[in-house]
């Protein structure tokens, strides 16, 4: 099965899809990790992360088309930050048509803004992966990651002048996106400002009883 999850920009997107795949045995395509990756070889790639831009919408529909070329994705996967566009949409859309592939469920993790900047602002990542919030999810030993020891570091984007930039973006580009999905029968509105298990537990229920569970 194939799921999309949306959300704003810190909503519990990426806490999530970790579980969701987790549990389900599905792939995680998250766009967001994938620049990430790039952004350590490419400049313009780098530029558009930081100042908290979208990366150009051919870019990333090609990167993503190009994924879901690989083989794993037969065990069903999990988008996560993409499509962002309603561009993008519609060229998902395309692509999914073209390799006969269907959308299952639209998850959409609605949080409020005032909530993303705290968690935001809070969010400390480490090399390995794994990420806390200092404000609510907090490491056991502060500054050290719980599961490698690693250095917990800010992400770029997480500075407060990027974040603003990165809102007004997610307002103006990617909101637009969720009455294009509130149209179709496959959008999930889900309660984002529950707890991280409680979040887990109704979008698990929710696969379960609808029986859709790869
Ligand atoms: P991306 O990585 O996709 O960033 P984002 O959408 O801004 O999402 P985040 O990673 O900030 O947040 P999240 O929703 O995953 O929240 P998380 O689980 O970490 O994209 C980064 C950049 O890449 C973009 O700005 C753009 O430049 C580019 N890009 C990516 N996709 C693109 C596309 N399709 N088109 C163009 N450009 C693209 O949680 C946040 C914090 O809250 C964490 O600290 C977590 O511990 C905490 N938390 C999570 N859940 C809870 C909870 N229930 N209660 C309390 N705290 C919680």
């Amino acid at each position: 099965m194939n799921y999309i999850l949306m959300g704003p920009p810190g909503a519990g997107k990426g806490t999530q899809a970790k579980k969701i795949v987790e549990k389900f045995g599905i792939v995680h395509l998250s766009t967001g990790d994938m620049f990430r990756e790039a952004k350590k070889s490419s400049e313009s790639i780098r530029k558009f992360l930081v100042s908290g831009q979208l990366v150009p919408d051919e870019i990333v529909v090609n990167m993503v088309e190009k994924r879901l070329e690989k083989d794993d994705i037969k065990k069903g996967f999990l988008l996560d930050g993409f499509p962002r566009t309603v561009n993008q949409a519609l060229e998902l859309d395309k692509m999914l048509k073209s390799k006969n592939i269907k959308i299952d469920v639209i998850f959409f993790i609605d949080v409020h803004f005032e909530e993303v900047v705290k968690r935001i602002s809070g969010r400390r990542v480490c090399s390995c992966g794994a990420s806390y919030c200092v404000n609510f999810i907090s490491p056991k030993v502060k500054g050290k990651c719980d599961a490698c020891n690693g250095e917990l570091i800010q992400r770029s984007d997480d500075k407060e002048n990027v974040v603003k930039d990165r809102l007004d973006v997610y307002e103006k580009q990617t909101s637009p996106l969720i009455d294009y999905y509130k149209k179709t029968e496959l959008f999930v509105d889900i309660d984002g400002l529950k707890s991280e298990s409680e979040v887990f537990e109704k979008i698990n229920k929710y696969i379960e009883a609808k029986k859709i569970v790869f």
